[in-house]
């Protein structure tokens, strides 16, 4: 797998010192709040599972499952293949994610999640790919680990073909792999 990597961006170290620093801005807001988790899968699982474990108050964790519609039109709808399971009414939501693209699944996600009828929901998301955003998208997340140039990554949860997922670090990966 190794191999098939350009450059790697960011280094287990570096993940795991940026995480502990968004733990603390999650702590400074949510930490009397019992906050619910909400993990986009199956990119966030991996950054999902050190995020929680650097917030040190009660907290719950949910997960949603969406993915674009494969219809005949390129819409960017989105469909729910698993809707979260807890009662969202009155209750801080924060969004875990792993890249914010386009912001098709999160504004999708946002608004569903709002439509629950959540006090509040606020995102945090382990990349942040301004230049890849669609124009018609205004949402801002709240929370960011790292913003990074209009590249094609994995690891840390990030695939390609559903491969590379396991991969402890976030890197770019060669071209010749998606010419293939
Ligand atoms: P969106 O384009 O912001 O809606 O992001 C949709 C999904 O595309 C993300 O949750 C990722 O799963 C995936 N994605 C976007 N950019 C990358 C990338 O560079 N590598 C791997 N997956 C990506
Ligand atoms: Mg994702």
């Amino acid at each position: 797998m190794d191999r098939d990597i350009e450059k790697i961006l960011f280094t287990e170290d570096q993940l795991k010192t940026r995480i502990a620093e968004l733990g603390e801005m999650l702590m400074k807001d949510y930490a009397d709040k019992d906050p619910v988790f909400v993990g986009v899968l199956k990119g966030v699982v991996v950054f999902y599972a050190d995020m929680v474990r650097a917030f040190h108050a009660p907290c719950q964790m949910d997960f949603m499952w969406i993915s674009s519609y494969e219809g005949t039109e390129s819409t960017g709808k989105m469909l729910v293949r698993k809707d979260v399971s807890a009662d969202l009414t009155g209750r801080h939501v924060v969004i875990l994610e792993d890249i914010f693209d386009t912001g098709r699944s999160l504004d999708f996600t946002y608004h569903h999640l709002l439509g629950k009828g959540a006090a509040s929901v606020k995102i945090c998301t382990l990349l942040d790919k301004p230049d890849g955003r669609d124009p018609s998208i205004t949402l801002k997340a709240d929370y960011v680990g790292f913003e990074i140039p209009k590249a094609f990554v994995v690891g840390f949860g990030l695939d390609y073909n559903e491969h590379y997922r396991n991969l402890p670090y976030v890197g770019v990966l060669k071209p010749e792999i998606y010419q293939k």
